[in-house]
């Protein structure tokens, strides 16, 4: 199914956070997302999932015009897109399944589903999930108890429990060591790969973008300033991306990675990543 953007603008005040954005993506791509702080990535991202109003400009999931949507369509929406946050957004005080299975809430009639009301069947597939993701010996921790590594791929079992026909991730890993983050990358091109789930991520390291997206969108002040393969991505548009740094110097990959990675010698994070463990097996 085809989604698209057309001409998309937010306003806040007389500052355009995101400015007459066209994009069309067809289902089963893996898009990143990269732009300096205050680029428009997560007014972006939520305008997609309706989190935020657009001003102006529609959006259109096959027939369906998203931008429209009302009432119980809307929620069904939010249920076929799925939010990923940098900050989990669990419920830490309850447990590790039980905040996976929040993800089916939207798939009931009412908003009276009552969290024992579980049904077999989700039980065993949250289980599933968190068994998919390598943590289901957490399921009975209360989610605050976690490493931030594990309380992302809740959030991630958590949204495939929402059966989504796309994932919205903004900054999903940073907040996470570059490890985790790996974990959670790949989980999240399994999920694309294997699911055919378009996933969209917001992503401030440009390695990342690179290494796991079929697509870079490249945002500067609220507009799209590069879009396509990350092998076109070339070190001047790069920095049309992030600008130039004040002295005139140019801007390495580094830069944009996050700050646990440039705090260290980058060969040593990347042997690290190359000798970890499956992700079924990981205990991070
Ligand atoms: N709710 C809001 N009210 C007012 N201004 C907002 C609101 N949300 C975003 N903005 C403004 O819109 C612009 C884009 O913000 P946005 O959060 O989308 O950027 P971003 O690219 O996600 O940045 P970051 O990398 O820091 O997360 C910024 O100038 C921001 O201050
Ligand atoms: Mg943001």
């Amino acid at each position: 199914m085809r989604f698209e953007l057309r001409d998309i603008t937010r306003r806040f005040g007389d500052n355009v956070a995101v400015n007459a954005v066209s994009l069309d993506i067809p289902q089963g791509e893996m898009v990143g997302v990269i732009g300096r702080s205050g680029a428009g990535k997560s007014t972006l991202l939520r305008m997609i999932n309706r989190l935020v109003q657009p001003s102006s400009g529609s959006i259109h999931f096959g027939d369906a015009e998203v931008s429209s949507l009302r009432g119980r369509a809307l929620r069904d929406w939010q249920r076929d897109c799925a939010m990923i946050f940098q900050q989990f957004n669990l419920v830490p005080r309850l447990d590790v399944l039980t905040n996976v299975l929040l993800g089916r809430l939207n798939h009931r009639p009412t908003t009276l589903s009552i969290l024992n009301y579980f049904t077999r069947e989700e039980r065993i597939m949250a289980i599933a999930a968190l068994e998919r993701l390598g943590i289901e010996q957490t399921a009975l921790q209360p989610a605050g108890t976690l490493s931030g590594g594990q309380q992302q791929r809740v959030a991630i079992a958590r949204a495939l429990m929402q059966e989504p026909k796309m994932v919205l991730a903004d900054e999903p890993i940073a907040s996470l060591d570059p490890l985790n983050a790996k974990i959670v990358m790949d989980a999240l091109r399994d999920i694309n790969v294997r699911e055919g789930i378009t996933v969209i991520t917001n992503l401030h390291t440009l390695d990342t973008a690179r290494t796991y997206c079929d697509r870079i969108i490249g945002m500067a002040q609220g507009s799209v300033v590069f879009d396509g393969r990350p092998e076109a991505l070339t070190a001047d548009i790069v920095r049309q991306i992030y600008g130039a740094n004040a002295d005139g110097s140019g801007i390495d990959e580094g830069m944009t990675s996050t700050s646990i990675e440039i705090s260290r010698p980058k060969a040593t994070a990347a042997r690290q990543v190359a000798g970890f463990r499956p992700l079924a097996a990981a205990d991070a």
